[in-house]
């Protein structure tokens, strides 16, 4: 099942090992056998804390640097599992047999093909656009595909819609109250085929899990070749999800060792607890809005430097630092200007992320046949000495899974403007795997703010508020 590269597996299993023996006598995490609601636990801001809902899907213990999807270590998954593998486990909740698994690579390869999407896409001015905001459009444009709903509604299939190019959109200058607008959709009232998947039912439900999970790498690996003045590039039906995902980013197709790599970095982003765009995407599904909805703000939620941006975040500070050498004085000179060192820390990890001791064994061994990732290896490891000393022993902050994760998409070729794409394309399987799970006992989210502000205050007309103000602070 797995593509078999042995050497690869062998460093997965020493760093497992490792990771075992170091963190023994660490106690296993309590085990909480169900929640009854309601259910007492301390919050901190940022809902640190707040329990919201319970899972099977992936557990996270920050103390001993565990994780594990539905049951699994994270570390067994890399190295005997494969991505589509995993994915099927997070959507279905358990393994799949041999034919279970050729069905659902069946499915991906049917809708990794997206070029009614791309088309759509192609329209918007995409090399212009950050990669994440490309890509959240994408999802919304591939919505369109199941959402029944909004042809019922009378919309019109964007099939029918005239290019949206502004520069030939003829406008008025000045309205001349003409009966109709010049810009307008070719409308024809489609109605639903009497075997239609239902409305926003079939857009909420496994159908459109998996055609995200399908399709996101095709749309991601689209706006990287567009960015690059290229056409994009079919999926190939021969290939992997993982080797799908690089042959039609870069053009080529990767070696076994890199397809294998790409394999597992997909696998070790897949899920990861209640964080901060698994949560975005499970509140906007619980309103009942739909799947691609959902992974919109799931993707958009990831954008940010303090999640999955932090990966960009970090090669580029690591290019910043000019060097192994330099690595000492650049640490100081940042803890005296009390910046954050981007790639180290984690909200959960009190110890070692388990990712990032997958992704370093791997950046190194990448690095070692890469003239330009070979010092910024070594850049990452001093800094990384460094900050465990220092850091570490004061505020348990080490690597986590962004701080290696640059150096092995560099080594793949991957530009680092991809870096947070190719984090999304792994981690929609664990929002729609988190979103199918809640939704079936869905509650609308809404926790409180605690409302601190005045009370009472006398409404002053516009006219007199200046006067006002004039007069309270004189
Ligand atoms: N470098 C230096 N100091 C840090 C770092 C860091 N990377 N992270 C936390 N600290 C320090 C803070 O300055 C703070 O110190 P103080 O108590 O003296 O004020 C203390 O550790 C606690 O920091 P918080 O920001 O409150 O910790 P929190 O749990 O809220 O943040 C986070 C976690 C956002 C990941 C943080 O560690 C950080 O910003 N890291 C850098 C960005 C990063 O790598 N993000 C990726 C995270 S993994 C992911 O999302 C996929």
């Amino acid at each position: 099942m797995n593509i078999r590269t042995d050497a690869i597996t062998e460093l997965i299993l020493k760093a497992a090992h490792e990771a075992r023996e170091e963190t023994a006598n660490i106690p296993a995490a309590e085990r909480i056998p169900r929640v009854n609601w309601p259910v007492e636990c301390t919050v901190g801001p940022g809902l640190e804390g707040a329990i919201a809902s319970e899972t099977r899907v992936g557990f996270v213990n920050g103390a001993r640097g565990e994780l594990s999807y539905c049951g699994y270590d994270i570390f067994d998954l890399c190295a005997y599992s494969s991505f589509e593998e995993v994915s099927y486990l997070l959507l279905y909740g358990k393994l799949p047999t041999v034919k279970q698994l050729d069905t659902y690579k069946a499915k991906l390869i049917k809708d990794r093909p997206l070029p009614h999407t791309l088309r759509l896409l192609m329209g918007f001015p995409v090399e212009e656009m950050h990669p994440m905001a490309a890509l959240r459009l994408g999802t919304n444009l591939m919505r369109h595909r199941l959402t029944w709903h909004d042809s019922d509604a009378g919309r019109p299939s964007p099939d029918q819609a005239i290019g949206a190019d502004e520069d030939s959109i003829p406008m008025e200058t000045a309205p001349k109250g003409e009966q109709k607008a010049i810009y307008e959709f070719k409308s024809t009232k489609k109605t639903r085929p009497p075997n239609a998947p239902q409305g926003t039912e079939d857009a909420a439900g496994l159908r459109a899990c998996i055609h995200l999970i399908a399709g996101l790498p095709t749309i991601a690996a689209a706006i990287e070749r567009i960015r690059d003045h290229h056409l994009p590039i079919e999926p190939d039906p021969e290939l992997g999800h993982a080797a799908n995902f690089l042959y039609m980013m870069t053009g080529t197709r990767p070696t076994t060792e890199e397809e294998r790599i790409m394999d597992i970095a997909l696998i070790l982003h897949a899920d990861h607890g209640m964080n901060a765009s698994t949560f975005a995407s499970m509140v906007v599904a619980s309103t009942l809005s739909d799947v691609y909805f959902s992974i919109g703000a799931g993707i958009a939620a990831l954008s940010g430097p303090l999640h999955g941006g932090a990966n960009e975040e970090v090669l580029k500070m690591l290019e910043s630092i000019g060097g192994p050498e330099n690595v000492e004085t650049w640490f100081e000179k940042t803890m005296r200007k009390k910046k954050k060192i981007m790639g180290m820390g984690h909200r959960v990890y009190k110890t070692y992320d388990p990712r990032a001791r997958i992704l370093a064994p791997l950046a190194a061994h990448l690095a070692k046949n890469h003239p330009a990732a070979a010092p910024l290896f070594r850049t990452a490891t001093q800094l990384e000495t460094l900050v465990v000393a220092t850091l570490g022993k004061e505020k348990q902050i080490f690597p986590n899974v962004d701080f290696y994760s640059g150096i092995v998409y560099k080594c793949l070729g991957i530009p680092p403007h991809m870096f947070t794409p190719v984090f999304a394309v792994s981690r929609v399987s664990g929002w729609t795997a988190r979103v199918l799970e809640y939704l079936k006992k869905n509650r609308i989210f809404r926790p409180r703010a605690i409302y601190v502000g005045d009370f009472g205050k006398e409404y002053t007309p516009i006219e007199g508020r200046a006067k006002k103000v004039k007069q309270t602070t004189t």
